[in-house]
Protein backbone atom coordinates (compact mmCIF):
# COMPACT_ATOMS: atom_id res chain seq x y z
CA UNK A 1 0.00 0.00 0.00
CA UNK A 2 1.54 3.52 -0.79
CA UNK A 3 -0.47 6.94 -0.46
CA UNK A 4 0.16 10.47 -0.73
CA UNK A 5 -1.11 12.94 1.59
CA UNK A 6 -1.74 16.12 0.07
CA UNK A 7 -2.63 19.87 0.97
CA UNK A 8 -5.87 20.87 -1.39
CA UNK A 9 -5.39 24.84 -0.16
CA UNK A 10 -2.72 26.99 0.65
CA UNK A 11 -1.24 24.60 3.18
CA UNK A 12 -2.25 24.76 6.77
CA UNK A 13 -5.11 22.59 6.21
CA UNK A 14 -4.15 20.00 8.95
CA UNK A 15 -1.95 17.61 7.05
CA UNK A 16 0.56 16.55 10.01
CA UNK A 17 -2.46 15.52 11.80
CA UNK A 18 -4.25 13.73 9.69
CA UNK A 19 -0.48 11.55 8.69
CA UNK A 20 0.11 11.43 12.18
CA UNK A 21 -2.86 9.53 12.76
CA UNK A 22 -2.69 7.43 10.01
CA UNK A 23 1.66 6.71 10.40
CA UNK A 24 1.15 3.24 12.45
CA UNK A 25 -0.37 1.70 9.55
CA UNK A 26 2.97 2.15 7.74
CA UNK A 27 6.62 1.49 7.52
CA UNK A 28 7.78 4.59 6.25
CA UNK A 29 6.52 8.41 5.95
CA UNK A 30 8.29 10.46 3.23
CA UNK A 31 8.73 13.73 2.94
CA UNK A 32 9.51 14.81 -0.57
CA UNK A 33 9.57 18.15 -1.35
CA UNK A 34 9.99 21.51 0.40
CA UNK A 35 12.09 22.45 3.73
CA UNK A 36 11.89 24.30 7.17
CA UNK A 37 9.21 26.61 5.07
CA UNK A 38 6.96 23.81 6.30
CA UNK A 39 5.41 23.84 9.81
CA UNK A 40 3.07 20.42 10.22
CA UNK A 41 1.51 20.74 13.94
CA UNK A 42 0.94 17.29 15.72
CA UNK A 43 -0.98 17.35 18.77
CA UNK A 44 -0.49 13.63 20.60
CA UNK A 45 -0.89 12.44 24.16
CA UNK A 46 -1.10 15.67 25.51
CA UNK A 47 2.03 16.53 23.81
CA UNK A 48 2.15 19.36 21.22
CA UNK A 49 5.23 19.78 18.61
CA UNK A 50 5.25 21.17 15.02
CA UNK A 51 8.17 19.02 12.92
CA UNK A 52 9.62 21.56 10.10
CA UNK A 53 11.61 19.07 8.39
CA UNK A 54 10.83 15.74 9.49
CA UNK A 55 8.35 13.82 8.49
CA UNK A 56 5.19 12.82 10.83
CA UNK A 57 5.82 9.40 12.55
CA UNK A 58 3.98 7.87 14.96
CA UNK A 59 6.55 8.02 17.79
CA UNK A 60 4.32 5.34 19.79
CA UNK A 61 4.36 3.44 16.86
CA UNK A 62 7.21 1.52 14.72
CA UNK A 63 6.91 3.65 11.35
CA UNK A 64 10.69 5.60 10.06
CA UNK A 65 11.44 8.77 8.38
CA UNK A 66 12.71 8.92 4.82
CA UNK A 67 13.69 13.12 3.81
CA UNK A 68 13.91 12.39 0.34
CA UNK A 69 15.70 13.90 -2.21
CA UNK A 70 13.29 16.88 -3.48
CA UNK A 71 13.46 18.52 0.16
CA UNK A 72 16.09 21.18 0.72
CA UNK A 73 17.92 20.84 4.15
CA UNK A 74 18.93 22.93 6.73
CA UNK A 75 21.00 20.84 8.68
CA UNK A 76 21.45 23.39 11.80
CA UNK A 77 17.40 23.29 11.91
CA UNK A 78 17.26 19.72 11.20
CA UNK A 79 19.39 19.15 14.13
CA UNK A 80 17.30 21.04 16.64
CA UNK A 81 14.59 19.68 15.32
CA UNK A 82 15.37 16.15 16.19
CA UNK A 83 17.50 16.79 19.37
CA UNK A 84 14.04 18.53 20.56
CA UNK A 85 12.25 15.61 19.33
CA UNK A 86 14.67 13.07 21.06
CA UNK A 87 13.78 15.27 24.34
CA UNK A 88 10.37 14.02 24.12
CA UNK A 89 10.55 10.48 22.38
CA UNK A 90 14.20 9.32 23.63
CA UNK A 91 14.96 7.01 20.79
CA UNK A 92 13.38 8.75 17.95
CA UNK A 93 16.29 9.83 15.78
CA UNK A 94 17.25 6.36 15.19
CA UNK A 95 14.40 6.19 12.78
CA UNK A 96 14.91 8.76 10.74
CA UNK A 97 16.80 8.54 7.16
CA UNK A 98 18.35 11.45 5.12
CA UNK A 99 18.47 10.93 1.09
CA UNK A 100 21.90 11.88 -0.28
CA UNK A 101 20.64 13.67 -2.97
CA UNK A 102 18.96 16.13 -0.60
CA UNK A 103 20.30 20.04 -1.90
CA UNK A 104 21.28 22.25 1.22
CA UNK A 105 20.13 25.07 2.50
CA UNK A 106 22.82 27.54 3.80
CA UNK A 107 23.37 30.62 5.91
CA UNK A 108 23.69 32.31 2.28
CA UNK A 109 20.54 31.53 1.30
CA UNK A 110 18.81 32.84 4.35
CA UNK A 111 20.46 36.16 3.66
CA UNK A 112 19.80 36.14 -0.17
CA UNK A 113 16.30 35.32 0.58
CA UNK A 114 15.68 38.11 2.49
CA UNK A 115 17.61 40.83 0.45
CA UNK A 116 15.32 39.77 -2.76
CA UNK A 117 11.84 39.80 -0.72
CA UNK A 118 12.86 43.33 0.13
CA UNK A 119 13.89 44.36 -3.50
CA UNK A 120 10.83 43.08 -4.64
CA UNK A 121 8.22 45.19 -6.13
CA UNK A 122 5.52 42.68 -5.08
CA UNK A 123 7.28 40.97 -2.18
CA UNK A 124 5.47 37.24 -2.59
CA UNK A 125 5.45 36.97 1.43
CA UNK A 126 7.76 33.89 1.99
CA UNK A 127 9.17 32.35 5.45
CA UNK A 128 12.20 33.47 4.68
CA UNK A 129 14.17 30.13 5.44
CA UNK A 130 15.99 30.38 1.85
CA UNK A 131 13.76 27.71 0.36
CA UNK A 132 13.15 29.94 -3.12
CA UNK A 133 17.55 30.56 -3.10
CA UNK A 134 18.22 26.86 -2.68
CA UNK A 135 15.96 25.09 -5.47
CA UNK A 136 17.54 28.29 -7.36
CA UNK A 137 21.21 27.27 -7.19
CA UNK A 138 20.10 23.43 -7.13
CA UNK A 139 18.33 24.15 -10.97
CA UNK A 140 20.91 26.12 -11.59
CA UNK A 141 23.55 23.44 -10.81
CA UNK A 142 25.16 25.56 -8.41
CA UNK A 143 23.94 23.62 -5.19
CA UNK A 144 26.03 21.56 -2.59
CA UNK A 145 24.26 18.23 -2.07
CA UNK A 146 24.01 16.14 0.92
CA UNK A 147 26.48 14.04 -0.33
CA UNK A 148 29.07 16.73 -1.07
CA UNK A 149 29.70 16.95 2.78
CA UNK A 150 31.11 13.44 2.38
CA UNK A 151 34.19 14.46 0.32
CA UNK A 152 35.64 17.49 2.18
CA UNK A 153 37.78 18.49 -0.54
CA UNK A 154 35.90 18.75 -3.27
CA UNK A 155 33.04 20.52 -1.10
CA UNK A 156 35.72 23.08 0.24
CA UNK A 157 36.19 24.09 -3.87
CA UNK A 158 32.20 24.02 -4.43
CA UNK A 159 31.68 26.52 -1.03
CA UNK A 160 34.64 28.24 -2.61
CA UNK A 161 32.93 28.67 -6.16
CA UNK A 162 29.56 29.38 -4.94
CA UNK A 163 30.67 32.01 -2.47
CA UNK A 164 32.37 33.73 -5.19
CA UNK A 165 29.11 33.69 -7.62
CA UNK A 166 27.13 34.71 -4.33
CA UNK A 167 29.35 38.06 -2.97
CA UNK A 168 29.31 38.88 -6.66
CA UNK A 169 25.42 39.45 -6.11
CA UNK A 170 25.05 40.14 -2.40
CA UNK A 171 28.48 41.91 -1.72
CA UNK A 172 31.52 40.47 1.30
CA UNK A 173 29.23 40.23 4.39
CA UNK A 174 28.09 36.70 3.89
CA UNK A 175 29.21 34.17 6.00
CA UNK A 176 32.82 32.63 5.38
CA UNK A 177 33.28 29.33 3.48
CA UNK A 178 35.33 28.06 5.91
CA UNK A 179 33.11 28.70 8.90
CA UNK A 180 30.24 27.64 7.08
CA UNK A 181 31.89 24.41 6.10
CA UNK A 182 33.14 23.78 9.35
CA UNK A 183 29.41 24.50 11.08
CA UNK A 184 28.29 21.74 7.84
CA UNK A 185 30.50 19.20 8.91
CA UNK A 186 29.78 19.50 12.25
CA UNK A 187 25.91 18.96 12.02
CA UNK A 188 26.72 16.03 9.73
CA UNK A 189 28.60 15.00 12.91
CA UNK A 190 25.98 15.51 15.41
CA UNK A 191 23.21 13.60 12.77
CA UNK A 192 25.29 10.46 12.57
CA UNK A 193 25.98 10.43 16.00
CA UNK A 194 22.14 10.82 16.78
CA UNK A 195 21.93 7.56 14.63
CA UNK A 196 20.20 9.43 11.81
CA UNK A 197 21.47 7.24 8.51
CA UNK A 198 22.31 8.41 5.13
CA UNK A 199 21.24 6.85 1.92
CA UNK A 200 19.47 7.24 -1.57
CA UNK A 201 16.34 6.10 -3.32
CA UNK A 202 18.19 3.65 -5.53
CA UNK A 203 19.57 2.36 -2.61
CA UNK A 204 16.45 1.94 -0.58
CA UNK A 205 14.68 0.18 -3.58
CA UNK A 206 13.73 -2.84 -2.55
CA UNK A 207 12.89 -2.08 0.69
CA UNK A 208 10.84 0.66 -0.29
CA UNK A 209 8.77 -1.42 -3.21
CA UNK A 210 8.08 -4.51 -0.27
CA UNK A 211 6.95 -1.58 2.28
CA UNK A 212 3.65 0.50 3.17
CA UNK A 213 4.39 4.12 2.74
CA UNK A 214 3.41 7.46 3.06
CA UNK A 215 3.94 10.10 1.01
CA UNK A 216 3.79 13.29 3.41
CA UNK A 217 3.15 16.36 1.00
CA UNK A 218 3.96 19.58 2.12
CA UNK A 219 2.32 23.25 1.71
CA UNK A 220 -0.66 23.03 -0.46
CA UNK A 221 -1.65 22.10 -4.21
CA UNK A 222 -2.22 25.86 -4.69
CA UNK A 223 1.80 27.41 -3.46
CA UNK A 224 3.02 24.17 -6.12
CA UNK A 225 5.37 25.74 -8.34
CA UNK A 226 4.33 24.48 -11.17
CA UNK A 227 0.31 24.54 -10.36
CA UNK A 228 0.08 27.44 -7.94
CA UNK A 229 -1.34 30.85 -7.87
CA UNK A 230 1.97 31.72 -9.70
CA UNK A 231 4.35 33.88 -8.72
CA UNK A 232 2.76 33.58 -5.29
CA UNK A 233 3.96 29.95 -4.34
CA UNK A 234 6.49 28.44 -3.07
CA UNK A 235 9.48 26.67 -4.89
CA UNK A 236 8.87 23.16 -4.83
CA UNK A 237 6.15 20.77 -5.70
CA UNK A 238 3.50 20.43 -3.54
CA UNK A 239 1.08 17.98 -5.58
CA UNK A 240 1.34 14.41 -5.89
CA UNK A 241 3.02 14.72 -8.65
CA UNK A 242 6.19 15.62 -6.25
CA UNK A 243 6.96 12.25 -5.42
CA UNK A 244 8.40 11.58 -9.28
CA UNK A 245 11.76 13.31 -7.92
CA UNK A 246 13.02 10.16 -6.82
CA UNK A 247 10.42 7.39 -6.05
CA UNK A 248 9.12 6.68 -9.92
CA UNK A 249 9.46 2.82 -9.59
CA UNK A 250 6.55 3.26 -6.82
CA UNK A 251 3.05 2.81 -8.43
CA UNK A 252 0.51 4.87 -5.88
CA UNK A 253 -2.58 2.91 -4.80
CA UNK A 254 -4.57 6.23 -3.67
CA UNK A 255 -4.30 10.11 -3.15
CA UNK A 256 -5.87 11.49 -0.62
CA UNK A 257 -6.47 15.03 0.04
CA UNK A 258 -6.76 16.86 2.68
CA UNK A 259 -9.20 20.33 3.51
CA UNK A 260 -10.22 22.63 5.68
CA UNK A 261 -14.11 23.76 5.91
CA UNK A 262 -12.46 27.10 5.26
CA UNK A 263 -9.65 28.88 3.25
CA UNK A 264 -6.70 30.41 4.81
CA UNK A 265 -3.38 31.76 3.16
CA UNK A 266 -0.33 33.19 4.88
CA UNK A 267 2.03 34.91 2.10
CA UNK A 268 0.45 37.64 -0.46
CA UNK A 269 -1.36 36.38 -3.52
CA UNK A 270 -4.68 35.68 -5.11
CA UNK A 271 -7.20 34.71 -2.62
CA UNK A 272 -10.19 35.58 -4.00
CA UNK A 273 -12.81 34.01 -0.84
CA UNK A 274 -10.92 36.55 1.20
CA UNK A 275 -13.61 37.75 4.36
CA UNK A 276 -13.30 41.41 5.26
CA UNK A 277 -15.38 41.27 8.27
CA UNK A 278 -14.68 40.96 11.63
CA UNK A 279 -15.50 37.34 11.48
CA UNK A 280 -12.34 36.88 10.02
CA UNK A 281 -11.28 37.43 13.49
CA UNK A 282 -13.38 35.65 15.06
CA UNK A 283 -12.02 32.42 13.10
CA UNK A 284 -8.51 33.13 13.19
CA UNK A 285 -8.60 33.48 17.07
CA UNK A 286 -11.03 30.16 17.25
CA UNK A 287 -8.93 28.10 14.80
CA UNK A 288 -5.57 29.37 16.01
CA UNK A 289 -5.05 30.56 12.45
CA UNK A 290 -1.32 32.02 12.70
CA UNK A 291 1.94 30.81 10.88
CA UNK A 292 3.42 27.61 12.47
CA UNK A 293 6.89 28.36 11.46
CA UNK A 294 6.70 32.02 11.05
CA UNK A 295 4.01 33.42 13.59
CA UNK A 296 2.24 35.31 11.00
CA UNK A 297 -1.52 35.94 11.42
CA UNK A 298 -3.33 34.12 8.94
CA UNK A 299 -5.60 35.59 5.86
CA UNK A 300 -9.12 33.98 5.98
CA UNK A 301 -11.63 32.97 2.86
CA UNK A 302 -14.68 30.96 2.94
CA UNK A 303 -14.62 27.29 1.39
CA UNK A 304 -13.64 28.08 -2.31
CA UNK A 305 -14.97 24.98 -4.44
CA UNK A 306 -13.54 25.28 -7.51
CA UNK A 307 -9.90 25.99 -6.04
CA UNK A 308 -11.15 22.75 -4.82
CA UNK A 309 -11.52 21.28 -8.07
CA UNK A 310 -8.42 22.58 -9.66
CA UNK A 311 -6.18 21.01 -6.88
CA UNK A 312 -8.29 17.94 -6.95
CA UNK A 313 -7.61 17.63 -10.98
CA UNK A 314 -3.69 18.68 -10.01
CA UNK A 315 -3.05 16.20 -7.53
CA UNK A 316 -5.15 13.09 -9.18
CA UNK A 317 -7.16 12.80 -5.60
CA UNK A 318 -8.92 9.70 -4.75
CA UNK A 319 -10.98 10.68 -1.69
CA UNK A 320 -11.00 13.57 0.75
CA UNK A 321 -10.29 14.66 4.84
CA UNK A 322 -12.00 17.28 5.85
CA UNK A 323 -10.69 19.51 8.51
CA UNK A 324 -12.00 22.07 11.17
CA UNK A 325 -15.07 22.36 10.74
CA UNK A 326 -15.58 22.21 14.23
CA UNK A 327 -14.33 25.64 14.31
CA UNK A 328 -17.41 27.70 12.72
CA UNK A 329 -19.35 25.91 14.82
CA UNK A 330 -22.41 28.27 15.92
CA UNK A 331 -22.33 30.13 12.87
CA UNK A 332 -26.20 31.37 11.77
CA UNK A 333 -25.31 31.54 8.37
CA UNK A 334 -22.11 30.42 6.09
CA UNK A 335 -21.01 31.05 2.20
CA UNK A 336 -19.44 28.81 -0.17
CA UNK A 337 -17.88 29.90 -3.15
CA UNK A 338 -19.20 27.61 -5.99
CA UNK A 339 -18.11 29.41 -8.94
CA UNK A 340 -15.57 32.24 -10.32
CA UNK A 341 -16.73 34.53 -12.72
CA UNK A 342 -14.23 35.62 -14.61
CA UNK A 343 -14.08 38.69 -16.72
CA UNK A 344 -17.90 37.92 -17.15
CA UNK A 345 -17.68 34.04 -17.83
CA UNK A 346 -18.79 31.55 -15.10
CA UNK A 347 -16.32 28.80 -14.36
CA UNK A 348 -16.40 26.24 -12.42
CA UNK A 349 -12.73 25.96 -12.74
CA UNK A 350 -9.63 28.09 -12.94
CA UNK A 351 -7.40 27.32 -15.38
CA UNK A 352 -4.48 29.77 -15.14
CA UNK A 353 -3.56 31.25 -11.84
CA UNK A 354 -4.16 34.81 -13.53
CA UNK A 355 -8.25 33.33 -13.02
CA UNK A 356 -7.46 33.35 -9.58
CA UNK A 357 -6.59 37.09 -9.92
CA UNK A 358 -9.54 38.24 -11.40
CA UNK A 359 -12.20 35.90 -10.18
CA UNK A 360 -14.73 37.40 -8.35
CA UNK A 361 -16.86 34.53 -6.04
CA UNK A 362 -20.22 33.29 -6.41
CA UNK A 363 -21.34 32.30 -3.10
CA UNK A 364 -24.13 29.88 -2.37
CA UNK A 365 -25.29 31.21 1.44
CA UNK A 366 -26.57 28.15 3.65
CA UNK A 367 -27.72 27.02 7.11
CA UNK A 368 -24.93 26.48 10.24
CA UNK A 369 -24.54 24.47 12.20
CA UNK A 370 -24.08 24.17 15.96
CA UNK A 371 -21.82 20.87 16.09
CA UNK A 372 -20.88 18.52 14.13
CA UNK A 373 -23.58 15.93 14.80
CA UNK A 374 -26.15 18.93 13.84
CA UNK A 375 -27.71 17.31 10.63
CA UNK A 376 -27.17 20.54 9.19
CA UNK A 377 -22.89 19.29 9.15
CA UNK A 378 -24.15 16.49 7.33
CA UNK A 379 -25.73 18.32 4.83
CA UNK A 380 -23.31 20.81 3.97
CA UNK A 381 -20.72 17.78 4.01
CA UNK A 382 -23.39 15.81 1.40
CA UNK A 383 -23.61 19.37 -0.90
CA UNK A 384 -19.77 19.36 -0.89
CA UNK A 385 -19.42 15.53 -2.03
CA UNK A 386 -21.71 16.31 -4.97
CA UNK A 387 -20.39 19.42 -6.33
CA UNK A 388 -17.01 17.93 -5.94
CA UNK A 389 -18.30 14.25 -6.70
CA UNK A 390 -15.70 12.71 -4.38
CA UNK A 391 -16.32 11.40 -1.34
CA UNK A 392 -15.20 12.99 2.14
CA UNK A 393 -13.87 9.85 4.13
CA UNK A 394 -12.88 11.06 6.98
CA UNK A 395 -13.93 14.57 9.70
CA UNK A 396 -11.19 15.53 11.86
CA UNK A 397 -13.12 17.38 14.76
CA UNK A 398 -9.93 18.81 16.95
CA UNK A 399 -6.07 19.26 16.99
CA UNK A 400 -5.49 15.58 18.76
CA UNK A 401 -4.46 13.20 16.67
CA UNK A 402 -7.36 10.83 16.86
CA UNK A 403 -9.62 13.27 16.67
CA UNK A 404 -10.93 12.54 13.71
CA UNK A 405 -13.88 10.15 12.48
CA UNK A 406 -14.44 8.06 9.41
CA UNK A 407 -17.70 8.55 7.77
P1 LIG B 1 8.68 30.16 0.85
O1 LIG B 1 8.28 28.72 0.71
O2 LIG B 1 9.29 30.46 2.20
O3 LIG B 1 9.51 30.64 -0.28
O4 LIG B 1 7.34 31.04 0.80
C1 LIG B 1 6.55 31.13 -0.38
C2 LIG B 1 5.06 31.20 -0.03
O5 LIG B 1 4.65 29.94 0.50
C3 LIG B 1 4.70 32.22 1.05
O6 LIG B 1 3.42 32.74 0.75
C4 LIG B 1 4.67 31.39 2.33
O7 LIG B 1 3.85 31.99 3.31
C5 LIG B 1 4.06 30.12 1.79
N1 LIG B 1 4.38 28.92 2.57
C6 LIG B 1 5.54 28.23 2.60
N2 LIG B 1 5.44 27.17 3.41
C7 LIG B 1 4.19 27.16 3.90
C8 LIG B 1 3.48 26.28 4.78
O8 LIG B 1 3.96 25.25 5.24
N3 LIG B 1 2.17 26.63 5.04
C9 LIG B 1 1.58 27.71 4.49
N4 LIG B 1 2.22 28.55 3.67
C10 LIG B 1 3.51 28.29 3.37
Amino acid sequence: MKIVVVGLQWGDEGKGKVVSHFSRKFDWIVRYSGGSNAGHTVHMDGKKYVNHLLPCVDPRGKSKGYLGPGMVLNLERLVNEIESLERIFPGISKRFYLDLNATLVLSWHIVEDELIENMRMNPIGTTKNGIGPAYKDKVSRDGIKLYHLFDESSLSSKLEELYHLKTRFFGENLEKPESLKRRLLEDLEKLGTMGVKFTTTMDMRKEFEGSKILFEGSQGVLLDVNFGTYPYVTSSSCTSWGIFEGFQFLKIDETIGVFKAYVTRVGNGPFPTEMEDQLEDTIRRKGMEYGATTGRPRRIGWLDLPALRYSIISSNVSELVLTKADVLNGLDRLKICTQYEVEGELKEIPTTPEDFEKAKPVYREIDGWKDLKDGKFEEFVRMVETELRIKINYVSYGPGSDEIFER
